[in-house]
């Protein structure tokens, strides 16, 4: 078996994590049971492109317990947990990954997994599937999967544009992935991320969100909870304006910049933290990023304005500008949550990864039914997966009665 991971030394205490994480992954689990009798995807190899965590690692597990062949690379550089890789290289998963690999590095291990000629690939930020329709031309997988709200723009793009050639479950659409890890995951391991890279106190701080989306909202969330004072900066006035009803104050950017102590942005695009806005900011302020590209902050440009950084702390860089002030950014301005935490809780990737399971199962079910298309699971598969976790929680599940379903669908029944 071929694999390139830090060493293999560390598996013992990845195959602790890696069993730590399983047990707060119900629904992943009942999956597993099903899928060791079905085999739905027998003989089936899947490449994946994800985070290399513990949550990540249970999926791979559930994979070969489908009667896959799962193999790994990481989907960012710096997100890989080397304990983690070891332990699946030594279940037997070929893994590609090493925590902080460089560009080309990066790039050869998404080759690598791509030379097994996968069946399925799965994708989060759709590296796997630009390389396949830019220099891997010669692969034609069943289908893809795709985790994230960045590889979603980007395969809908391709879609749009007619360059798309394999059919795509858009994971990050079901609703029990985005309303969930997208928000939870994100809000709760993003202050992590920045906890853990600077252990400055949240309490009376000014924390400014970048982006008010599900991942947004998420931070803003988690920083209030922490007693932060929460300024939200959107371009999307409904999205603004729900902000202002959560509680928070909406600036412009240039406004924030002069104000924040701490800076998170979550809006999938890039530079939305310029030159202008660091031309303003506080001495001391903290710079994170927790959207899926290192594109959000304008490094280079800070990078002009100050000189090359040095590292304060583990997973935090300071930058001094030419007036003395300090600009600080944690994890390299790349995903915060997984460079610097990591990353979501196994609690709520169970379902993100319970429907990345499913989708590789429903592309192999529909093979040759489907269409180089941008597709969401059945709502079923979703209403599943919100009932297993439930049930699993314990909570408890109200049914329709009869009578309510008929006046659900009928309309003569109005004001007695
Ligand atoms: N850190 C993680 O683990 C994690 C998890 C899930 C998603 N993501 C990534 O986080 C990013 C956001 O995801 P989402 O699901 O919240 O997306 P979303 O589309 O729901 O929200 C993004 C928001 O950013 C706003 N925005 C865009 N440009 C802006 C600008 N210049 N200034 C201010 N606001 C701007 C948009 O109007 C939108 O409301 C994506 O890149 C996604 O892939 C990261």
């Amino acid at each position: 078996m071929q694999f390139d991971i830090a060493t293999p030394t560390l598996s013992e205490e990845g195959a602790r994590r890696l069993e730590w994480a399983g047990r707060r992954m119900p629904v992943l689990a009942s999956l597993r049971e099903r899928f060791r009798q079905e085999k739905p995807l027998e003989g089936r190899t899947v490449a994946a492109c994800l985070h290399v965590t513990a949550e990540t690692a249970n999926l791979m597990l559930a994979l070969r317990d489908a009667g896959a062949r799962p193999a790994l690379c990481a989907s960012n550089p710096l997100s890989t947990q080397d304990d983690i890789a070891a332990a699946l290289v030594a279940e037997g998963i070929p893994v590609f990954a090493v925590r902080g690999e460089d560009s080309d590095t990066y790039y050869g291990h998404i080759h690598s997994v791509l030379d097994l000629e996968p069946d399925i690939t799965m994708d989060d930020g759709a590296d796997l599937a630009t390389i396949l329709h830019t220099t891997r031309t010669e692969l034609n997988p069943v289908g893809s999967t795709e985790e994230t709200t960045t590889g979603v723009i980007r395969l809908r793009a391709m879609a749009e544009d007619g360059t798309l050639r394999v059919p795509v479950v858009a994971v990050n659409d079901s609703q029990t992935k985005h309303l969930f890890d997208n928000r939870y995951g994100t809000g709760q391991s993003a202050m992590d991320g920045i906890i853990r890279a600077s252990n400055v106190l949240i309490a009376g701080s000014n924390v400014v969100v970048v982006g008010y989306g599900d991942c947004g909202r998420g931070v803003a969330d988690r920083a209030r909870g922490l007693g932060a004072h929460v300024i939200v900066v959107e371009v999307d006035a409904v999205r603004a304006i729900s902000a202002v009803m959560d509680g928070h104050r909406v600036l412009t950017a240039d406004d924030a910049a002069e104000i924040g102590h701490i800076f998170i942005t979550v809006t999938g695009n890039k530079h939305v933290l310029r030159r202008r806005h660091f031309e303003r900011m506080r001495n001391g302020a903290i710079l994170a990023n927790a959207g899926h590209f290192d594109i959000e902050l304008e490094l280079t440009a800070l990078e002009e304005m100050a000189g090359p950084s040095r590292p304060i702390r583990a997973n935090l860089d300071e930058y001094v500008m030419p007036d003395g002030r300090r600009i600080l950014i944690a994890a390299e301005g790349r995903l915060v949550n997984l460079g610097a935490a990591e990353g979501h809780p196994a609690d709520v990737m169970d379902l993100s990864f319970s429907n990345q399971a499913l989708a590789a199962e429903w592309l192999v079910q529909n093979e040759g039914a489907l269409e180089p298309q941008i597709y969401t699971l059945p709502a079923e598969l979703d209403a599943e997966v919100a009932r297993i976790k439930l049930e699993a929680l314990g909570f408890g599940l109200e049914k329709l009665t009869d009578d309510q379903v008929s006046y659900l669908s009928g309309w003569q029944e109005g004001t007695a």
